[in-house]
């Protein structure tokens, strides 16, 4: 063979060797075999040759590009094939790491009380009603007995829509929509949102929760009133817990309490829990106001009723010993997951 056609095969199969990726081995085909290549050159040059000589030449050059031509495929292959072994290498994935952790969301404080509370009370045959939380001021004050200027409307800083209607400052208004509404005998709680004009504090909340409660039937007594709410209390707070009803005034009730519970942290001695009392206020209560059963066309000489209201953030605070109203309106998870 030619000695050049030998220098250019020989030189060409140790670039290709050589080659360490695409880009270059396609420099290298075009260098050789493009159109200006080293090879189509040597191509050209065959009219120099003398006639007798092309032939054996023309062969020639032919086998040596069929050979680098070959040689570029076969290397062009074994780059592709080592580019994806990297490749995979670096996307390899380890399913032996341990996974990214899922976060869970957690039932809030307040929802866990009013489900302890809706339990006990359906428990006792009590119906879970509801109430709506943009009111008339007949039904937050008027037909409980708080007539226009009575000073409990101004205890209670109400937020007005307009003139006759508001955000309810309690549930109370509940049990008027039930009286006229439900059949008697009624047996009801009314859990809900209640709002005040009040800052946000470690213990108060212009926006917070109670859950009514209501019975009205024949011949009922404030006897059954206590022994309801110490059923109440105990199955909330623990057997041992006692309870005590203080004399108070709501305009809705007549007589009116409120309703103390022994520290279920100190069993009654006095700690940081009940401020030294060995009590803990929880609830008010009372006997429907007959006034207020006439309103809603209930003969108090033939049914009586009593009713009660608890702040669920109390119940709240008090059993999981919360001790700052902001925790539970930050709903920060690391805080709702302790309960
Ligand atoms: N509505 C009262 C309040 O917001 C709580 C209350 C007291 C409700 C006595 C009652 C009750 O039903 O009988 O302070």
């Amino acid at each position: 063979m030619n000695e050049v056609l030998e220098k250019i095969r020989a030189e060409a199969i140790a670039r290709i060797d050589a080659a360490r990726d695409m880009s270059s081995l396609n420099d290298i085909r075009v260098a050789i075999l493009g159109k200006k290549g080293e090879l189509t050159s040597v191509m050209k040059s065959l009219r120099d040759l003398p006639p007798e000589e092309r032939p054996s030449f023309g062969k020639n050059v032919n086998i040596v590009r069929d050979e680098i031509s070959q040689r570029l495929d076969s290397m062009k292959a074994e780059l592709a094939k080592k580019a994806r072994e990297v490749q995979l290498a670096n996307e390899t994935i380890d399913v032996t790491l341990p996974p990214k952790k899922m976060t869970y969301g957690h039932r809030h404080p307040n929802n866990i009380a009013l489900g302890e509370v809706e339990r006990i009370f359906t428990g006792m045959g009590y119906e879970v009603v509801e109430g709506p939380e943009v009111e008339f001021d007949y039904y937050n004050f008027e037909a409980l007995n708080i007539p226009a200027n009575h000073p409990a409307k101004d205890e209670q800083d109400t937020f007005y829509i307009t003139k006759d209607m508001l955000l309810r400052t309690q549930t109370s208004g509940v049990q008027v929509h039930t009286m006229e509404h439900q059949p008697l005998p009624i047996r009801m709680i009314a859990p809900g949102r209640v709002f005040r004009a009040d800052e946000l504090d470690a213990t108060h909340s212009p926006n917070f929760h109670q859950v009514e409660g209501l019975v009205v039937d024949r011949n009922v007594t404030f006897a059954d009133l206590k022994g309801t709410l110490e059923v109440f209390a105990k199955k909330l707070f623990g057997e041992d817990t006692r309870v005590k009803f203080r004399p108070h005034h709501f305009p809705f009730t007549e007589p009116s309490a409120e309703m103390d519970v022994t520290c279920f942290k100190c069993g009654g001695k006095g700690c940081r829990m009940c401020k030294g009392e060995g009590w803990i206020e929880i609830l008010g209560c009372g006997m429907v106001h007959p006034h207020v059963l006439e309103m809603c066309s209930i003969d108090p000489n033939e049914y009586q009723g009593f009713a009660f209201g608890v702040g669920l953030e109390r119940i709240a605070m008090l059993k999981y010993e919360i001790d700052d109203m902001h925790l539970l309106y930050e709903n920060d998870v690391r805080f709702l997951k302790q309960f």
